[in-house]
């Protein structure tokens, strides 16, 4: 499996879809039945091989900092009542413990794209990979299934992908494939934000989950707007497709557009199921153990 050292997750969105329960909590911090959305992110992060998290965030989300960094007092309250499974789930949180994790601010929200390049300063010439909340995969850990099937002689740059119905193909980045393949990975040959449907290249829509080759933030680096006036990562990706190749990647797990309530309603049913089909002896399903 290919080292994947960094990963950076675009959490400034102020998630004013799902008011008023974003009012004072940050979106990415709404649970999947028990567990927020930003610790499946960190969880999938980790299993895939991270040791350094950067977190694109907004000064209005002091909450996004709170959770990740470590609570000595409440952890010393827990241990002196012997709660054990309480103290496993609030380090399970306390990932600044564990591994590096770097905040930085996206004041405006300038796009997906912006947010990414936001993180350049922790570039370290390898690959990157990029993981959006909003996006919950269940099953198999959508990152470390990219980083194992990742094969950068060939392809440079991987997105995760799903195929969705006509209907819904442009609320999405889509791929226009050669028809080439290896495995669950798929050459290809364009990529477009958004298109209307009679424009849509194929029904294979970009999912929240990014395995990119450092040069991405070249590509980024004076990139113009373009969809709704935003800098838009897919533009980026499209750019670097022609010189260092793309791969999207069909993942095996299910995704969850949590982004909105019904979304995040099924992702937690599956998710309660998959906690009570643990048997509920570990407290942690299957995946988030692979992190631990
Ligand atoms: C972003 C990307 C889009 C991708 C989607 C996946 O859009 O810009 O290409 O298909 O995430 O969830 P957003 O949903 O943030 O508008």
């Amino acid at each position: 499996m290919h080292s994947l050292e960094t990963v950076i997750f675009p959490v400034a969105g102020l998630g004013t879809r799902m008011l008023p329960a974003t009012k004072s909590v940050p979106k990415e911090l709404l649970p999947v039945y028990d567990t927020p959305l930003l610790q499946l992110a960190i969880d999938e992060a980790l299993a895939a091989g991270a040791r350094r998290l950067v977190f694109v965030s907004h000064p209005s989300k002091p909450g996004i900092q709170d959770y990740v960094t470590a609570d000595p007092d409440l952890r010393a309250k827990l241990v002196a009542k012997q709660k054990t499974d309480l103290v496993r789930s609030l380090d399970r949180a306390a990932v600044a413990d564990k591994v590096e994790t770097h905040f930085v601010f996206q004041q405006t929200p300038l796009g997906l794209g912006h947010a990414v390049q936001c993180a350049a300063g922790f570039r370290n010439g390898g690959p990157v990979g990029v993981i959006l909340p909003d996006d919950v995969i269940l099953g198999a850990p959508c990152l470390s299934e990219m980083a194992a099937a990742y094969a950068p002689q060939t392809a440079r740059h991987m997105v995760a992908t799903m195929r969705v119905d006509d209907d819904t193909i442009s609320r999405y980045g889509v791929f226009e494939l050669t028809g080439q393949s290896n495995g669950a990975s798929m050459m290809v040959s364009g990529m477009v934000e958004k298109p209307a449907p009679e424009k849509a290249p194929s029904n294979y829509a970009a999912v929240g989950r990014y395995l990119l080759d450092d040069s991405i933030f070249d590509h980024l680096d004076g990139l113009a707007p373009g969809l709704g006036g935003e800098i838009q990562l897919t533009d980026a990706i499209a750019q670097a497709q022609k010189t260092e190749g793309l791969c999207a990647f069909a993942f095996s797990g299910t995704r969850y557009d949590c982004g909105n309530r019904e979304g995040l309603f099924q992702a937690a049913s599956a998710y309660r199921e998959l906690r009570l089909g643990d048997g509920g002896a570990s407290g942690v399903p299957a995946m988030a153990m692979a992190a631990e």
